[in-house]
């Protein structure tokens, strides 16, 4: 495969590395991503994140083993570990139901390694489409908050919602930005303040529990966050944290804006209870373990809930922001994501 490069993903003569997004923004740390257990132990462990960066990764992975001359039916398993990998970000089954597709062909090891590059490829355009349909509903002088990452760390291209603030600080258009530090693995707090500061954009990190306050004050003028999974019905999961924000919008009068590409849209989902909720470990919430060593706040065996996605209910939600333009809450209650 042609050597290949995005924010956090390369292919170096035939090999997949990934950017460790836990060892951000401390360390720079390239790992391989050779076999798909390593591919799958990074996933788990967030340092591959991001809806539509899982679903490439693993498309990219595929695509390599079949030119090292794994066979047809182990890239076939390969592909529902993979799956599997993570249940909630639905570009993941997406880009590989896409892979399936490649492998069915005669001449398979072509057609996956075409699929993948495509992919990234898309995505990078599907960012920019997201990118040109958002920066419209951003004013100037706006105040905005975002939460999670959503970044070019999480695509293979400028990113979703970020990718759309990123455009409108070009235009002149951002007097700040309020970044959800986003409980309890930090992306906000440790991706999203990099990669502001990387883009030069004003911003200032809050804890998730001080949006109540900055909305009461007047001083969020719109919330932008990303998805991983849209229902049919426009319900959306995304980072836990997200349905809190949604709800205070509504009460404060805020916009909030949901940025996705297609890829992220499930229209055999009904709507949001149909949606599968990642559950992860207790040690996350009782305590942080990271480059610095473990600590641990919270009693021994303290009983823990951790779901990693939440599903904020359509109705809160001001505008889905594709690649494709604004989806109004009107359409979306007219059936626009609803399968023909
Ligand atoms: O658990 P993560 O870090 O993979 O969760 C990521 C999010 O919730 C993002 O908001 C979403 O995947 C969109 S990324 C463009």
């Amino acid at each position: 495969m042609q050597s290949l490069q995005t924010t956090s993903l390369r292919v170096i003569e035939n090999q997949l590395f990934i950017l460790d997004q836990q060892a951000l923004p401390q360390e720079k740390c390239w790992l391989p991503a050779t076999t798909v257990e390593e591919l799958v132990g990074h996933i788990h462990a967030l340092r591959v994140r991001g809806a539509p960066l899982i679903g490439l990764s693993a498309s990219l992975l595929l695509a390599l083993l079949a030119e090292q001359g794994t066979h047809r039916a182990q890239l076939a398993q390969a592909l529902e570990t993979l799956r599997a990998a993570r249940p909630t970000a639905v570009n993941l089954m997406n880009n590989l139901d896409r892979m399936k597709l490649a492998l069915a062909q005669d001449n398979f090891v072509a057609a996956l390694t075409a699929e993948a590059l495509r992919l990234i490829d898309e995505d990078r355009q599907l960012c920019d489409g997201i990118a040109r349909a958002g920066v419209a509903l951003v004013s100037p002088g706006s105040r905005l908050l975002t939460h999670c990452n959503t970044g070019g760390l999480a695509t293979a291209g400028v990113g979703t919602a970020l990718g759309v603030i990123a455009k409108a600080h070009q235009q002149g258009k951002v007097a700040n930005v309020w970044v959800d530090e986003t409980r309890p693995l930090l992306q906000g707090g440790r991706l999203t303040a990099w990669e502001l500061g990387e883009l030069g954009v004003p911003y200032q990190l809050i804890t998730d529990s001080m949006a109540a306050s900055l909305m009461a004050k007047g001083q969020v003028d719109a919330v932008w966050v990303g998805a991983d999974r849209i229902a049919a019905n426009g319900d959306v999961a995304n980072k836990i944290g997200t349905y809190s924000l949604a709800v205070l919008a509504k009460f404060h009068g805020v916009p909030f804006y949901v940025a996705a590409p297609q890829t992220t849209l499930d229209r055999d989902c009904p709507n949001g209870d149909a949606i599968p909720i990642e559950q992860r470990a207790a040690a996350e919430i009782t305590g942080v373990a990271g480059r610095f060593g473990a600590v641990q706040w919270a009693p021994e065996n303290a009983q823990v809930y951790n779901p990693a996605f939440d599903v904020t209910p359509a109705a809160l939600i001001s505008g889905w922001v594709l690649d494709s333009g604004v989806v109004t809450p009107e359409e979306v209650a007219n059936g626009v994501f609803v399968q023909q």
